[in-house]
């Protein structure tokens, strides 16, 4: 059932003031908490002696109050008294620099003294709360990234995990390319990490991907033993973990196997500026890790900020963004913070409760939007996002890419940024999933920069176009092998066969202008990356223009098997989106169900015959949406004559009609509904 939280930390003020928080948490419809992530030092004061009896107090306190808990394993602030007796947890950077006390996740995940020591606090925690009635579950750690460090327990256990791969050197060395430069090893203890060395970090591309893929599966160990853990000592609670969006230091989709649901912190606007954390396309990414529905474990709830602070947006815009993450799939939205903390380095990121503990306006906004989840939670039971459109994402190719960017723009998530507005401007779901969830249930599926090209990959594509699919490529597809080495073959090499062209020349753009031209003469500005297309069996229906290539083909089309296959070879401004993809929606079935203008955004929940429509304006003054017949409004604007009209932060909430032949003008439109 949809709820809300917030993150408490009953260990950073007194106690005195907890039965307020219980009952101001009751006032504002919070339904659960999440706590102890960071209460180490509190729980286990000096190495062995355990002091619960506050947690217990609290935990007691929050029950009688009707609140659930999640609990957080504490490993992402190891106590100063742990880092006293093994120094050698603190990780290293690229330099060899040893980092010490004073933050948080000062420590290094492949450290067996880390590992077994906080296997023992959360035995500790698990065998003491696996059967309170206030702990429903689990989160581990927290925001887990890759275990980015260079220190010699590292360096040993990376050498163990070559041995493992590659068996034999000469394998190692061959892979590798290691005559580049007089590489080659005779000696497993040869290999260096990529730290910091006469001119930089410009290490060999291959040793640079197998160490983060070393280092992201570091974390997923760490945390896999932790679940393991808690599998057999809490087997009532679920397990989750708060990712962070669009972040992508590490695998998430291995991160997420062994979790019951994924949970994710959504901060859209951080005083640092436009953040990767909270999107749309970050919801949806996260969404997709499982492909079932989330948690937010961390909302924004009001001015952000550690030194430096935001700006304090206001309440119609928080409310707006919480609907946001629900109507892409959140099941909870629990807010960060309760209270905003008078002690420690965030505190001017603000909470529920200024730091005088006085209900004020952000309390009634966070209370007032618990009201409307109260109310449409049971309508809303058991629905989920459904899309026919799907990005393909893995973060092999992050990782390859942060390696070498090759030019400004041309991330992964920059790439997909370019079709999702497209497609959200339609009014249409999209999912973010790996190849792995099978493509077949999606029309149109949407490969960015597959870059690291795989025969099992190439083979998956090639099935799903091959079966009546539409797949659209992107340059610097299928560049490398697994290996992160250069295919000998012209590109997109195992993939140039489906889509019927070769690149024959290149140009790394960046932040410069270029142009293209499409069939109907119609001119579009590029940047970014430029693909020169030769046709082997593609039809061109954009050309180059402006530029060296002029002329040339840069966008192609063909036609494999049952479905079709483009190739993007630039990337363009988004009227080019618009057109091609409004296009290629048509040709692939899927109705374009509306027109929304920039900033508004809607998305869809549905189970059975029920059918529901989000309508969320994110700009300060009122904006109109084209919307398909058949709607009854449950929250906002009716729909009049086709249209809604929502207000500056305006949040719209639709049923909608299952009966297709609904309603005058729109009838086409209309049966997106269809069930
Ligand atoms: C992250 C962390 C929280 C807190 C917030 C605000 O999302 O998970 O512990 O630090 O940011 O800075
Ligand atoms: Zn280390």
């Amino acid at each position: 059932m949809l709820q809300i939280g917030a993150d408490y930390y009953p260990e950073q003020c007194s106690e005195s003031c907890w039965p307020t928080d219980v009952a101001l948490m009751n006032e504002a419809g919070v339904s659960i908490v999440r706590m102890a992530e960071f209460a180490w030092s509190r729980m286990e004061p000096a190495e062995g002696q355990y002091a619960f009896e506050w947690l217990d107090r609290i935990l007691d306190l929050l029950h009688q109050g009707g609140i659930q808990a999640v609990l957080g394993t504490p490993t992402a602030t190891p106590p100063a008294w742990l880092h006293a007796r093994y120094p050698d947890i603190y990780p290293m950077d690229q330099r060899k620099y040893r980092l010490g006390f004073g933050i948080r996740e000062q420590r290094c995940l492949n450290n067996d003294n880390m590992r077994a020591y906080g296997q023992r606090i959360i035995e500790a925690m698990a065998r003491r709360y696996a059967e309170h009635p206030a702990v429903v579950g689990w989160q581990i750690d927290n925001e887990l990234s890759a275990n980015l460090c260079y220190c010699p327990i590292c360096h040993e256990k990376f050498h163990v995990w070559l041995q493992g791969k590659y068996n034999t050197l000469d394998a190692l060395n061959q892979a590798w390319g290691a005559s580049f430069w007089s590489q080659e090893y005779s000696d497993w203890a040869q290999i260096p990490l990529p730290w910091h060395v006469k001119g930089g970090v410009f290490h060999n591309p291959s040793l640079q991907l197998e160490f983060r893929r070393f280092q992201s599966q570091a974390t997923i160990d760490f945390e896999r033993e932790q679940i393991a853990l808690l599998r057999r000592l809490a087997p009532r609670h679920f397990i989750t973990h708060n990712m962070m969006g669009l972040h992508n230091s590490l695998d998430c989709y291995e991160l997420g196997k062994e979790l019951d649901f994924v949970s994710w912190d959504n901060y859209p606007i951080t005083p640092w500026g436009e953040s990767p954390f909270g999107s749309p396309l970050a919801a949806d990414v996260m969404r997709g890790i499982k492909q079932r529905n989330v948690w937010v474990m961390e909302q924004i709830n009001g001015i952000t900020g550690w030194n430096t602070m935001g700006r304090r947006p206001s309440g119609e815009w928080l409310r707006c963004a919480a609907w946001q993450a629900v109507a892409h799939g959140a099941d909870a939205v629990v807010f960060f913070r309760w209270r905003t903390a008078c002690y420690g380095t965030e505190q001017f990121w603000h909470g529920v409760i200024n730091h005088d503990g006085v209900p004020r306006r952000r309390f009634r906004e966070v209370a007032a939007f618990g009201k409307e989840i109260q109310q449409f939670a049971p309508m809303l039971d058991g629905t989920a996002p459904r899309s026919e459109v799907a990005i393909v994402n893995a973060y092999e190719q992050h990782f390859a890419m942060d390696i070498q960017p090759q030019a400004e723009g041309l991330g992964i998530w920059d790439q997909a940024a370019h079709y999702y507005r497209a497609l959200q401007t339609r009014g249409l779901n999209v999912d973010v999933v790996p190849l792995s969830a099978g493509l077949n249930a999606y029309k149109l599926v949407i490969a960015p920069s597959w870059y690291i090209l795989t025969p099992e990959d190439a083979a998956c594509f090639i099935d799903y176009v091959q079966q009546g699919g539409t797949l659209i490529l992107s340059p610097r597809t299928g560049v490398k092998n697994a290996d992160n080495a250069c295919y000998e073959a012209p590109l997109p090499s195992l993939l140039r066969e489906l889509a019927g062209v070769e690149v024959d020349d290149y140009d790394a753009l960046g932040k410069d202008e270029s142009s293209i031209q499409t069939a109907g003469g119609q001119k579009y500005a590029t940047s970014v990356w430029a693909d020169l297309l030769q046709l082997h069996g593609a039809d061109a229906i954009a050309w180059h223009a402006g530029s060296v290539f002029t002329g040339e083909p840069a966008i192609t089309r063909h036609h494999y098997g049952s479905g079709a296959a483009y190739y993007f070879g630039v990337f363009a401004e988004p009227a080019l989106y618009d057109a091609l993809l409004g296009r290629i929606l048509e040709e692939s079935e899927i109705q374009g169900l509306m027109e929304l203008p920039e900033g508004m955004e809607a998305a869809w929940r549905e189970k059975d015959k029920q059918k529901y429509l989000f309508l969320m304006n994110f700009n300060d003054s009122e904006r109109t949406a084209a919307v398909p017949g058949g709607l009854t409004a449950l929250l906002g604007n009716a729909p009049e004559n086709g249209s809604i009209t929502l207000p500056a932060y305006g949040v719209g909430l639709y049923e909608c009609a299952m009966n297709p032949h609904g309603i005058g003008t729109h009838q086409t439109q209309t049966s997106i509904c269809k069930a």
